[in-house]
């Protein structure tokens, strides 16, 4: 699905490649796309590919974002991917979301590209090949690492709401000393009541059984890995105060605003709006910046990553006037291309 083309300069090619993977299907177009980058970056060539953008570092968190601008996660839900997207120009990326144990997520088709939007539907369901694969990829890459890696962490389908808690504590457990950050998503539309740890009182058990094992982690391995929460654009006034008291009596170190809506209402085309899944991308853009400003009213100090419908640096720029510190993008690279980065970042 995703349209990345090695030679970033070139927009005809790119264009070309671009046609042609918008005739494949686009789970199809995205796995082939990156398997051909991660082979060409694995090899020698990655010397005069990388893209460095001459920007000063942010460190917040003891983290030093190389800059301000993020690859969201569900892009590399393995960490299959990382000697191309960590050479590619993002000041940090995100992996996952992965699960304790393998699983094949739900139906297929279940991605859906919407073009005249740009904008993507996805019904993904956390497909993934588990924690313990994407701790073998992540202590593998070690040390090759130029860019900080955050591991973004969900439950399996199978686990009940009620138990979430003890996959995520799993997840975290496995990858504490290896990950720069840990996120917990409680967003994703397409796992089953996964929304519901939104509401007050199921926040509340969750965040604490969390913080309880986060506490004693950072005590094992003498070091804070910092945690954030990513949360939804469909949530409402009772949800956002009650998600920012949440975070504050837990002390939760970010935000990331948001995962991708259920509501259809964003889609133009009527056709689209029965396709199950969450929409990304452009119309996703509104509706999401008015998370992140409510949140940032509530949170003014917490550290806040925009991501929803980000595609060129003014859209990018929009993110950081609404209050965030960081900015992650996912569907505007399969409408751009990596030439996206360098728009943004430059
Ligand atoms: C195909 C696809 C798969 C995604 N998978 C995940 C995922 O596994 N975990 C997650 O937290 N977000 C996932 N997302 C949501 C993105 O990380 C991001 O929050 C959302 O797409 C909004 O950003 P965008 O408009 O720049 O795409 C996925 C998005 C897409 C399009």
């Amino acid at each position: 699905m995703i349209l990345i083309f090695i030679n970033q300069e070139s927009k005809i090619l790119f264009n070309i490649y671009k046609k042609i993977a918008f005739n494949l299907p686009p789970e199809v177009a995205h796995d082939y796309t990156l398997k051909i980058a991660e082979v060409i970056y694995k090899s020698f060539l990655v010397k005069f590919l990388k893209s460095t953008p001459n920007i000063e570092p942010i460190n917040k968190l003891n983290i030093r974002f190389q800059n301000k601008l993020g690859l969201a996660a569900g892009f590399d839900k393995n960490g299959d991917y990382l000697n191309f997207i960590n050479n590619i120009g993002f000041g940090f990326i995100e992996i996952g979301t992965v699960t304790p144990y393998p699983q094949l997520g739900n139906k297929k088709p279940r991605v859906f590209r919407i073009a005249e939007q740009d904008a993507v539907i996805n019904h993904l369901g956390f497909n993934n090949k588990g924690i313990i694969h994407l701790k073998k990829n992540l202590i593998n890459f070690m040390d090759k690492k130029t860019t900080p890696i955050g591991v973004n962490i969900g439950k399996n389908a199978t686990t009940s709401i009620e138990n979430a808690h003890e996959d995520y504590i799993y997840c975290m457990e496995k990858i504490y000393e290896y990950a720069d950050y840990l996120t917990i998503n409680i967003s994703s539309p397409n796992t089953k009541e996964l929304r519901k740890l939104h509401h007050e009182d199921r926040l509340s058990t969750f965040l604490g059984n969390i913080k309880k094992s986060h506490e004693s982690l950072e005590k094992k391995h003498k070091k804070l890995t910092p945690l954030f929460l990513k949360i939804s654009p469909d949530i409402d006034q009772d949800d956002i105060a009650s998600v920012s008291s949440m975070i504050k009596k837990f002390d939760i170190h970010g935000v990331i605003a948001t995962n991708t809506t259920i509501d259809k209402e964003v889609i133009q085309n009527e056709i689209y709006r029965d396709y199950e899944g969450g929409v990304s991308g452009k119309p996703l853009f509104v509706k999401s910046n008015s998370i992140v400003k409510q949140m940032r009213e509530n949170l003014p100090d917490i550290l806040m990553i925009g991501c929803g419908g980000v595609n060129s640096k003014k859209t990018a720029q929009e993110k950081v006037n609404q209050g965030c510190d960081l900015v992650q993008i996912y569907t505007g690279l399969i409408y751009k291309g990596t030439k996206l980065i360098n728009e943004i970042t430059s």
